[in-house]
């Protein structure tokens, strides 16, 4: 599957294709859940000629409810719409899917990411409280804020 934009590509990984784990692990920092969540997901990247330049993640937590687990994009291709670009071409996938909520998770110091999926009809729906502090063996600091809660988000589709 996939749709161009621009001359960039969404494009489905498929099983034994190499994961862009320096992309995912910008996105979470932590190996071995990236590692326990992608071997259970959908994953997709961007591509722009022959680099991949982002990831999303999509992973099946019912029927009808999947959660974006990980989106990245390559720093010098960011704030130029890719990750907008990424998401939308996931829920469209989703959908397709018949996939009807979707989740999504970011740091409470994830202040770029909070606009985003807001932005993107996202809402908060729930604060899973200290979530950073116990599962990353080091603080998390962002935007001068420490990475405490995660920021639960949610969208009908
Ligand atoms: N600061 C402020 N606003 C931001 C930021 C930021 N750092 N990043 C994105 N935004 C918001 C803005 O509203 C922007 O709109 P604008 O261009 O009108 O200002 C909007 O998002 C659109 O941004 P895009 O250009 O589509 O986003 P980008 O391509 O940069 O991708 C992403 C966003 C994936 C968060 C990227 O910045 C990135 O890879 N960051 C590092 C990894 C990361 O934090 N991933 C998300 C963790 S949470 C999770 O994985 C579920």
């Amino acid at each position: 599957m996939a749709t161009e934009n621009r001359n960039i590509a969404f494009l489905q990984l498929e099983e034994d294709d190499q994961k862009p784990y320096d992309l995912l692990l910008l996105a979470d920092p932590s190996r071995a859940l990236v590692e326990a969540y992608v071997s259970k997901s959908a994953i997709f990247i961007a591509k722009l000629k022959d680099e991949i330049i982002g990831v999303v993640v999509l992973f099946p937590i019912s029927k009808s409810v999947a959660e974006i687990k990980n989106i990245a994009v390559t720093p010098a291709f960011q704030r130029q719409g890719v990750g907008q670009f990424l998401i939308e071409n996931v829920l469209a996938f989703a959908k397709n899917k018949m996939i009807s909520k979707m989740l999504i998770g970011t740091a409470n110091s994830s202040l770029g990411q909070l606009h985003l999926y807001q932005k993107l009809g996202f809402e908060i729906t729930e604060i899973r409280k200290e979530f950073f502090i116990n599962n990353y063996p080091e603080p998390l600091y962002e935007n001068g804020i420490q990475a405490k809660h995660m920021i639960m988000l949610t969208k009908e589709m």
